[in-house]
């Protein structure tokens, strides 16, 4: 893997910044929310657990404190560096090929809202192959507009303010975001480009991977549980 940053993704701040322009320490910095407590009660007790773009392990711990054995897979050593209690593998997920299949396969932090729409599929892909007979995967995508009425601003109780500064329109349905995290010591940005997926986009990038929707899990349909189609 190399530090190689990926196409229109950029970040800034102290500290290592990985190929998709997030800050490795800013992750280290943010709570876990509910993310967890979603996938955890979305999976059998006991799972097997893939989760993709891992990144510090801000999910991981939860879900390895809840039982799960998790596989965790990243792109950035210095992410995987901080994770504690799970298998660790540094891969890209598009690449990654383990030759094993896991009841769940999570994909998390809207990496399915890629602009990039062959790097979509192929993270699908990588979903799919991994998949045991019966298992899920479970997905994060944006909710509908929330890169519209830009700028907003949000103060987390931790102590810190995440603003969505910009979202300029760079062709072929994609966004490039530009986003910005001021703690009391240090302020992070990343740039990164994303394509909304409406239910029926989404659906028509799973069954190319001969997966389908099972279940939305929150109510703004943002969590995703898909399965392998019939
Ligand atoms: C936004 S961070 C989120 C990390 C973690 N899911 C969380 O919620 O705290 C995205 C992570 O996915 C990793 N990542 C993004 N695209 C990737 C890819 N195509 N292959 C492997 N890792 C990737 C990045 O290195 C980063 O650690």
């Amino acid at each position: 893997m190399g530090t190689n940053t990926r196409t229109g993704r950029k970040g800034t701040g102290p500290g290592a910044i990985t190929p998709d322009g997030c800050a490795v320490e800013l992750y280290t910095r943010l709570p876990a929310g509910a993310e967890p407590d979603i996938i955890a009660a979305a999976v059998p007790a006991g799972a097997r657990i893939l989760e993709l773009g891992c990144g510090v392990g801000r999910m991981t711990h939860p879900l390895v404190a809840h039982g799960f054995t998790v596989t965790a897979v990243d792109e950035s050593r210095e992410m995987l560096d901080h994770v504690r209690g799970a298998r660790t593998v540094h891969s890209s997920i598009e690449l990654l090929d383990l030759g094993q299949q896991f009841d769940a396969v999570v994909l998390a932090s809207f990496l399915v809202n890629t602009g990039d729409a062959d790097e979509r599929q192929a993270l699908l892909r990588t979903c799919a192959r991994h998949l045991a007979p019966g298992g899920r995967v479970l997905l994060q995508r944006e909710g509908q507009g929330w890169h519209t009425n830009l700028p907003s601003e949000r103060v987390d109780p931790a102590g810190f303010t995440v603003r969505m500064v910009s979202s300029d329109p760079v062709g072929d349905g994609v966004n490039s975001i530009y986003a910005e995290y001021e703690f009391p010591d240090a302020t992070w940005t990343q740039t990164f480009l994303s394509r909304p997926l409406t239910d029926d986009q989404l659906d028509a990038a799973l069954a190319q991977e001969g997966l389908a929707v099972d279940a939305y899990l929150t109510d703004d349909r943002t969590w995703v549980c898909a399965r392998r189609a019939a």
